[in-house]
């Protein structure tokens, strides 16, 4: 029996951790740092996702078959690059590959260059030359900081006000760093998700989800990591998803082995059904959270195959998917995203789909730990059956601080 190693600690790397407790091949689960919730299937242990030589001393001692990475942490310092160089098996990409995520500029230029569909684009580090851009275009203006900012590099501008503010943080102030700023075109229609297992060329596409990014209901409020997703999206057609697939996926794959990056992990690509076709808003090096909490249950095949499959750079068998749907909501602090108490009492049902994002154990009691908390999941054969049972879901938790929206799926209703 295998010992596979997740890396991470929040809703996705829980959903991972079920998946594979589901792989009859898959004896033993470890997962660094894990949570509370992820500890009742996998053994957690107190590794940081960035901490890579703990993380590989972790793995050479307890002769773990295969390391699963989750978050974009973890593989921009470079874990897969380093378990490599020690011949140990890992699924995640290289450092270089990642920076199809943690650059901005970088994705724009692979998508200029291979012409992946996307929004067109200039990026500054000067700050008085990108405000004299900006002011000189339309409004909303759409900025982006050129690195990882944890999803609050992307600010929409309403006016010229607002612009010149997000340019000053992002350019001239102390919070980002010095970095770059990619100013793009504003793009309207919705936005899906769509994930796929890539190696080299080929790719494994996995069920398209939506996302709701805004903290509170009809999509208002800030942005968050993720309030709630579902699968079976009735706005995409299968014909659209097959053209995805060919010129945005497999195309952005190809580019990346022309580019001398081959990917070995998930290819996230934020996409948005525009007028004009569909459209890159981003991409991600990873699976999305809260998007994998409603793909992964999906998956009817052994997931530990295709993540050794890419691991090991072989073809894979082609993924069985169970034609159901899901939907998850999102339970976060109040306050979330901006700052919010920890600690509080939770109690969740035990029979129950709810994947941990953010939760620990003090003195034996179950606590929020985080912005994110808990995702209640339901699956059934259509989104409005899903939906009653996930909020059947969440009405059966109870703890005193948390927040949800509730309107997931609204979309698709
Ligand atoms: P990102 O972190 O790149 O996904 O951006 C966060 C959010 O900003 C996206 O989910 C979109 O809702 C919005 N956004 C990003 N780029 C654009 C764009 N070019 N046009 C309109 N909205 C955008
Ligand atoms: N759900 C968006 C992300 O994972 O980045």
């Amino acid at each position: 029996m295998k010992k596979v190693l997740v890396i991470g600690g929040g809703g996705r790397e829980h959903a991972i951790v079920d998946a594979l407790s589901r792989s009859n091949q898959v004896g033993k689960i470890y997962c660094a740092p894990g949570n509370a919730g992820i500890s009742a299937q996998a053994e957690c242990v107190a590794i940081k996702d960035t901490d890579v030589e703990g993380l590989l001393n972790f793995a050479m001692q307890n002769d773990i078959d295969l390391t699963v990475v989750g978050p974009e942490a973890a593989l921009s310092v470079g874990v897969v690059d380093r378990f490599r160089s020690e011949g140990l098996k890992i699924f995640g990409h290289t450092q270089a590959a990642t920076r199809i995520e943690s650059s901005k500029e970088f994705a724009k230029v692979i998508m200029e260059k291979y012409g992946i569909p996307t929004a067109s684009y200039r990026s500054f580090s000067d700050y008085g030359e990108a405000l004299e851009y900006v002011k000189g275009r339309p409004f909303p203006a759409v900025l982006k900081y050129d690195g990882l900012a944890a999803g609050k590099g992307v600010v929409i501008a309403a006016d010229e006000e607002e612009a010149d503010r997000a340019l000053k943080d992002m350019l001239v102030g102390e919070s980002f760093g010095k970095g770059k700023v990619v100013v793009e075109d504003y793009l309207e229609g919705p936005e899906f998700s769509f994930m796929c297992f890539v190696d080299g060329h080929r790719v494994y596409p996995m069920p398209l989800s939506q996302d709701h990014k805004r903290a509170f209901d009809g999509d208002n409020g800030p942005n968050t990591g993720g309030m709630g997703a579902y699968t079976g999206l009735p706005f995409i057609s299968d014909e659209e998803m097959d053209s995805a697939l060919k010129n945005v996926l497999q195309k952005t794959a190809d580019a990346m082995v022309e580019e001398g990056h081959p990917l070995s992990g998930v290819l996230y690509g934020g996409l948005m059904k525009t007028a004009r076709g569909i459209k890159v808003i981003e991409f991600n090096s990873r699976f999305g959270d809260p998007e994998t909490e409603v793909v992964l249950p999906l998956l009817d095949s052994d997931i530990y195959d295709i993540f050794e499959a890419v691991a090991e750079g072989r073809q894979a068998a082609p993924l069985k998917w169970s034609s159901d749907v899901t939907m998850g909501v999102v339970m976060a602090s109040k306050g979330y995203p901006g700052s919010y108490e920890k600690g509080f009492g939770i109690t969740v049902p035990s029979d129950a789909t709810v994947y941990h994002m953010g939760t620990a154990m003090r003195d034996g009691k179950l606590v929020t730990a985080g912005g994110r908390v808990l995702m209640c999941v339901a699956r059934a054969k259509n989104i409005q059956e899903a939906k009653e049972s996930a909020y059947k879901l969440v009405g059966a938790i109870s703890c005193d601080n948390l927040f949800f929206r509730s309107d997931i799926a609204h979309w698709a209703l």
